[in-house]
């Protein structure tokens, strides 16, 4: 690891009056007692909404459904979650497919806020939680779940979820949560994933439509293909363990500084031929905006009144038995309070109602932890300050019978990162690149034979940012990119099969602050780019995701508090598989929506 960190300056020792600018909190209010240029007073309760794929089974009625908790959370900070008995439809209920609809209203004053949902410390979603207005907002999350049939299939389960909130004279909003789950038949649902509601009258619209494992189905390889493009959950796993806390904290480990490692001990089953673990990530407190925070010295340096700072890379690292075997640098979800809370309303921004999750396959380290002994799976921080909300699900497919399993080799480095810090006073530039290169093989014998799998993967990560105008201009670009190859063969090194996943985050976010007319107020320029592109390319399938978000505005602040403002918000959201596409358009200026397309045509 190497450290350039180049000190132009050092203050004389008295300078040493504490600086609050207003810029160095990111996380604003808006406030609902405002009229902000939209808002009607006595207007019927607005939806929001996150822009994303609809599920395949959005336009079908489910073969049954469970309602499993209506709750409103209240003044719940520092408490245990709320927990309710689950239990899945009787048996007469045939299903497959199985999602999980999470509804939302709130009205009043209040902070956006995360929030978890588990079945027995399993998670199955992270969400945050929009800023109401006065005159009430609501949502809805649906996310499919079938991935986690091996848990939801069994009955008199613990369903826990945590939603902090803090309700007092100023902030009123209670958020009143419905949770249900829908159980669909595969006879009635369709993949791929691209295919929609509506999708009937849309003529240019020419797929095939195929469903899982009917039985009416003749076109094997159809399906095979379709599965292939759900890697790795193409089959839900026959177990999922839980890589979690404890109930009363809420199961997700609280993650507090770089040094803070959380550890669970487990032995797996000898019948697992695959394992794929799948992380729950969220950053929050002097790390929720992790990407903007300048280095340790610029903040000591400046008397700064702020925990913001250890510089602008993290990283979620895996360990087995203290190896690292793998790692995630995370989607930068921003949260609706977050830049501008003028962008997310009523659209929120990329994944902040369905936070992504991130997937790291063990299967070439099935030889490490095959030998009927317990193990311990690590989860940290690289770099991290307070705090991080972290916990993971390992999927496990299990065989018939025994397998053996042999690691043969494997290397994952740590990060290889430069740094480089300049500033005079409250002007600097911060750079950070970091690249990592990793490769793991192993064999499973199995009765699918004696396959080797083989995963190598490129990480880069660069990011900039600039302080100007004595810090009142912010400047960051940022860029995450990750490339994944993992590839199959027989005894006889012949091909089974291969995927390649190529990942992007690139972010841009600028922040101008200049004094306010009013007193004690300021006047912020804000602007965010970011996009969210995977790339899955298998031998016969692929699948193609990119969704861009474009958002500039300005906002008089006073404190955290969001007095007035503009904003405009563009999102396209284009998917693509072997099928067909999805995209959608959508245009927010001042909380309006003023464009909304949806497309199933590819682009030529
Ligand atoms: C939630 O409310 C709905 C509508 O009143 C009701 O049908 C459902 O049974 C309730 N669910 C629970 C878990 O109380
Ligand atoms: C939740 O269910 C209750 C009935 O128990 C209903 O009154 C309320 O409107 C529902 N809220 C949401 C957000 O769906
Ligand atoms: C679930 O719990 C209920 C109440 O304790 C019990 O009557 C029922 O037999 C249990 N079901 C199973 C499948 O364990
Ligand atoms: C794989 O398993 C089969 C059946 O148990 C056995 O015959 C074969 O020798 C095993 N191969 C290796 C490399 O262990
Ligand atoms: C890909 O297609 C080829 C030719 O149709 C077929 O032989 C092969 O088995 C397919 N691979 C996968 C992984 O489905
Ligand atoms: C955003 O930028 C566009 C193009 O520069 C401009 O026309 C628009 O007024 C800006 N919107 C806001 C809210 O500042």
């Amino acid at each position: 690891m190497k450290i350039l960190d180049l000190l132009l300056l050092f203050l004389p020792l008295f300078f040493a009056i504490p600086i609050q600018s207003s810029s160095s909190q990111p996380h604003f209010l808006r406030s609902s007692t405002k009229t902000f240029s939209n808002q009607r007073s006595g207007a019927a309760p607005q939806q929001y909404f996150e822009v994303t794929h609809p599920l395949p089974t959005d336009d079908i009625t489910p073969a049954c459904s469970v309602s499993v908790l209506n709750h409103s959370f209240g003044y719940t900070y520092g408490s245990p979650p709320v927990t309710v008995n689950y239990t899945p439809p009787p048996a007469t209920c045939e299903w497959s497919l199985a999602v999980l609809e999470f509804r939302a209203e709130c009205k009043g004053e209040q902070y956006d806020r995360i929030a978890g949902v588990w079945i027995d410390g399993v998670e199955l979603l992270r969400t945050s939680t929009a800023q109401p207005t006065e005159d009430g907002i609501f949502w809805s999350v649906r996310k499919d779940v079938t991935r986690y049939s091996s848990i939801i299939s069994q009955p008199n389960l613990t369903l826990a979820v945590m939603l902090e909130n803090i309700v007092n004279d100023e902030f009123t909003g209670v958020y009143h949560i419905n949770i249900s789950f829908l159980y669909y038949s595969d006879k009635v649902a369709r993949v791929p994933l691209s295919i929609v509601p509506g999708e009937s009258r849309a003529n240019s619209f020419n797929r095939k439509l195929i469903s899982i494992n009917s039985p009416e189905n003749e076109n094997n390889l159809e399906v095979g293909r379709v599965l292939n493009s759900l890697y790795p959950y193409n089959k839900p796993a026959d177990l999922v363990l839980p890589i979690s806390g404890a109930l009363d904290e809420g199961f997700w480990f609280r993650i507090q500084d770089e040094f803070h490692i959380e550890t669970t001990n487990l032995q797996i089953s000898q019948k697992t031929y695959k394992a794929v673990l799948e992380l729950y990530v969220s950053f929050h407190g002097d790390d929720e905006f992790w990407y903007m925070n300048p280095s340790d010295s610029y903040v000591e340096t400046n008397h700064l009144a702020t925990g913001r700072a250890h510089g602008a890379y993290r990283e979620v690292l895996v360990t087995i038995d203290g190896q690292l075997v793998g790692s995630v640098i995370p989607f930068p979800v921003i949260f609706t309070g977050g830049i501008n809370p003028l962008f997310w309303e009523p659209v929120v921004s990329i994944g902040a109602f369905d936070l992504p999750t991130y997937d790291i396959d063990l299967t070439p380290f099935l030889g490490l932890l095959l030998d009927n002994k317990k193990h311990s799976i690590g989860l940290q921080v690289a770099d991290g300050i307070s705090f991080w909300l972290i916990d993971a699900n390992l999927h496990l497919w299990l065989d018939h019978t025994d397998v053996n399993a042999e690691t043969v080799k494997y290397k994952v480095p740590s990060m290889q990162i430069q740094r480089k810090s300049e500033f005079v006073l409250l002007d600097g530039e911060f750079e950070v690149e970091g690249e990592r290169s990793s490769q793991a093989t192993g064999w499973v014998n199995s009765s699918f034979g004696n396959l080797k799998t083989q995963c190598t993967e490129k990480t880069k990560f660069k990011s900039k940012l600039k302080f100007k105008s004595e810090g009142t201009k912010k400047e960051l670009d940022q860029q995450i990119k990750r490339k994944t190859k993992i590839k199959i063969t027989n005894e006889m090194g012949q091909l089974i099969g291969s995927l390649e996943v190529k990942i992007d985050y690139p972010l841009k976010i600028s922040m101008d602050t200049q004094p306010g007319v009013d007193e004690d107020t300021s006047l912020m320029i804000t602007k965010v780019e970011q996009e969210r592109s995977e790339r899955f390319y298998g031998e016969n399938s692929s699948r193609v995701l990119s969704h861009k978000q474009n958002c500039n505005g300005s906002m008089v602040v006073m404190g955290n508090s969001v007095l007035s403002g503009s904003a405009d918000n563009h999102q396209n959201y284009n998917y693509q598989d072997e099928f067909g596409c999805y995209s959608r358009n959508v245009g927010v200026v001042d909380g309006d929506v003023v464009g909304d397309q949806t497309f199933f045509t590819c682009e030529a």
